[in-house]
């Protein structure tokens, strides 16, 4: 296997873009990712997308080839295949991508997510993210996203010292990151109070606890390393890429507080790229609700179980701690477009080791971390990138 490495990146704005449609979102990430690597179209092999529900959201299927033909691609042929993991499809999009040049079959591939959900109403944006779950054993009976996290809120609640002050101060921080990212959404420090006072949405989760509708596209480039410097001074090497599944209704979990996939991903990312976890400088985790961030931080063992409310409330997870979680504001702040942000974790990241992120710069970061889940945890996938 050949080692592989991001060459570009390239983010739209996240936000409720009614100017743009599906798919001017994703010609633009595509070109910027492009601009950033200094190529042009011709030279890409191979493109990955990741979307999780054109079909609902804007009732367009055949996605891959749609982006082919949008980007100006048809005339090389090039194989554009769509891939569907609910919120982790941008996450495996980038895995497939890898892949693809580690195996030798490619060399420059794009790896893209991109999702337009605003153009819905509330209820059927809902509906069709409850597809991510178990349609006939959740969905059929009402169960929502929120509220599904929200079951697994309460049980954490119940068996581990976490307060409702504590899981707020998740999305206090992601907004103070997010706050000094470009590309976020939601641009605003909020306070804990903030938090507490906003409408609820599925006891004890309220509308601060939830990462938004969200219209955005990201892609990046990878290429074989020994490549890497034609295209750029600051190769991103991919030191892991790991990916697992488990059931897809929560119920059936051994545990409903505990992603046991994000324990696999996790502990196979940390033996492929042959790093501990004081090696690792930051981490985008997957906090589509704050107690997802809660969970997501034990069992990738930044922390150990029941312990995260503590290690969040000691500034732990700030720029600064001992693991800074979410600098790019997360899906919380930065926006949740679903199929995008997978993509969009790993741009983060790079332009952390590129020590290009700004005001929300980690200092010195060498290696970063993401965490990208599917459903209630279904599907997560987890890599590995250093300088
Ligand atoms: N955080 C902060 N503010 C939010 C927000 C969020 N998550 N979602 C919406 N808002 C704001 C809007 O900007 C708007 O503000 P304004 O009145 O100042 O313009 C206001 O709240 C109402 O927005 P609206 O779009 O009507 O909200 P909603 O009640 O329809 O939707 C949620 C709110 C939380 C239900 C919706 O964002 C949601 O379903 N989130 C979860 C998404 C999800 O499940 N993703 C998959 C996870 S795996």
């Amino acid at each position: 296997m050949r080692d592989v490495a991001v060459i570009g990146i390239g983010c739209t704005n996240f936000g409720e873009v009614w100017e743009s449609s599906f798919r001017d979102l994703f010609v633009t990430a595509g070109a910027l990712a492009l601009e950033d690597a200094g190529l042009s179209g011709e030279t890409i092999d191979a493109m990955y997308v990741g979307n999780m529900s054109a079909g609902r959201f804007i009732e367009q299927e055949h996605i891959g080839a749609l982006i082919a033909d949008y980007a100006g691609l048809t005339t090389t042929h090039i194989p554009s295949t769509r891939v569907e993991a609910a919120c982790a499809s941008g996450g495996l999009a980038f895995r497939q991508a890898v892949i693809a040049v580690a195996s030798g079959m490619e060399d420059i591939v794009v790896a893209a997510g991109v999702e337009k959900m605003t153009d819905v109403e509330p209820g059927a944006s809902t509906d069709a993210l409850t597809g991510a779950a178990d349609r006939e054993w959740e969905g059929f009976i009402g169960a929502t996203f929120p509220g599904l996290y929200a079951m697994i809120a309460t049980d954490y609640m119940n068996r581990y010292p976490l307060t409702r002050e504590d899981l707020a101060l998740v999305p206090v921080k992601n907004h103070k990151n997010g706050a000094n990212n470009p590309i976020a959404q939601f641009r605003q420090e909020i306070t804990v109070d903030t938090v507490l006072n906003s409408t609820l949405v599925a006891d004890p989760l309220r509308l601060f606890d939830c990462s938004p509708i969200t219209d955005g596209a990201a892609a990046v480039i990878v290429a074989p390393l020994e490549r890497a410097r034609e295209f750029t001074d600051t190769p991103i090497k991919i030191l892991a890429t790991a990916q697992a599944s488990d059931t897809i209704a929560l119920h059936d979990r051994r545990d409903i507080s505990t992603l046991d996939a994000t324990i696999a991903a996790g502990e196979r990312a940390f033996r492929m790229a042959r790093v501990e976890h004081k090696d690792i400088d930051l981490v985008e985790v997957h906090d589509c609700f704050s107690i997802a961030e809660i969970c997501a931080i034990e069992d990738l063992g930044f922390c150990r179980k029941g312990e995260a409310g503590w290690f969040t409330r000691e500034g732990e997870t700030q720029i600064g701690g001992k693991i800074p979680v979410n600098t790019s504001g997360g899906l919380k702040s930065c926006g949740h477009p679903v199929g995008a942000t997978g993509i969009k974790q790993v741009c983060e990241v790079v332009q952390q080791l590129r020590g290009e992120a700004g005001k929300r710069q980690v200092n010195g970061a060498k290696i970063g971390m993401t965490h990208n889940v599917g459903g209630t945890g279904a599907t997560v996938a987890v890599h590995i990138l250093g300088v």
